[in-house]
């Protein structure tokens, strides 16, 4: 195992064991859910509410590899979202890295937080010194904290970043996504037109690849079929991204399956594009979100 977990007791309801592909996974269980996190990528795979379904989707053709990103659950995307004239690689390599488990906690409620640390790696050498770590909190919500550090003397630290959170969704003809109305986005399916949200919720027919930027809203996914609300609250994120691949797409991507498209919508906070963060040398930034889910009245 290419980490340190072994080092100190992990708390009750915590375990590394060896998941798919043989990757280490952290595993946790908690009075109000269970969870797991890959250290490839400090790749949230699994969240579920006890009585609830699945909140999470991982796609059941996802790869699980050494420098192969996972597809579905909460990729971590840095330091560039998309592609990057330049770099190679899509979305950046954070997704692609083995993460270190820096410390597993517990509090007196029995909530259980996580936090990883990115590893000095090659692809961080073209960019000034910086530390990147993430924090997981699981109860009856899942929390996630994206902490960059630029611990250059006297350079910015220019970055893009995203959680790109595929939620399970029970017939994405039935889910709707709301908080967007008034929002600018560029519509990827049609040459990165900029656009404007009119409507009070998104719908899904056909491939729908919109960041949307300028919005700082809590958005809300309404799934009839499963009958379920989520919300995606969010800190310190100007973009949401909406990303439904739809059937052409979905049959192009070797690691998702071809009807898999019905039971996912991303709904990914971050700040990419013109929301690109510039930040100065000695300081911090956080990107924060909170996943909340009830049953629909
Ligand atoms: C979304 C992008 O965030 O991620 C899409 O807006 C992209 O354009 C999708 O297709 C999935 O990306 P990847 O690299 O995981 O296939």
């Amino acid at each position: 195992m290419s980490n340190t977990a072994h080092q100190y007791k992990l708390p009750d309801g915590v375990s590394i064991l060896d998941g798919r592909g043989g990757l280490s996974v952290v595993s946790v269980k908690t009075p109000w859910s269970s969870a797991e996190v890959y250290l490839h990528g400090a790749h949230v795979t699994h969240f579920q509410k006890n009585g609830e379904p699945p909140l999470i989707f991982v796609s059941q053709c996802s790869r699980f590899a050494e420098g192969q990103p996972i597809r579905g659950g909460v990729p971590i995307i840095f330091p560039w979202f998309g592609a990057c004239e330049g770099r190679k690689g899509q979305h950046g390599f954070a997704r692609n890295a083995d993460w270190k488990l820096n410390a597993a906690t517990k509090d007196g409620q029995g909530r259980v937080k996580l936090e990883f640390q990115l590893p000095d790696c090659a692809e961080a050498a073209a960019f000034p010194k910086f530390t990147l770590k993430f924090f997981v909190t699981v109860s009856e919500i899942l929390e996630m904290e994206l902490q960059t550090a630029n611990l250059s003397a006297s350079e910015n630290l220019e970055f893009e970043d995203c959680l790109h959170t595929y939620f399970t969704v029970g017939d994405i003809a039935v889910v709707s996504v709301h908080g967007l109305k008034g929002a600018s986005y560029l519509d990827k399916t049609d040459n990165f037109a900029k656009k404007v949200e009119n409507d009070d919720a998104i719908h899904f027919n056909s491939e729908t690849d919109r960041p949307y930027l300028n919005t700082t809203a809590t958005v809300e996914i309404r799934d009839a079929n499963l009958g379920r609300r989520i919300l995606v609250e969010k800190e310190n994120s100007a973009s949401t991204i909406v990303w439904n691949p739809w059937i052409a797409k979905a049959q192009q991507l070797s690691d998702f399956g071809d009807e898999e498209y019905k039971q996912m919508v991303c709904v990914e906070s971050g700040n990419v594009a013109v929301n690109k963060l510039v930040l100065p040398p000695g300081k911090c930034s956080s990107l924060r979100v909170r996943l909340k889910s009830k049953k629909s009245a």
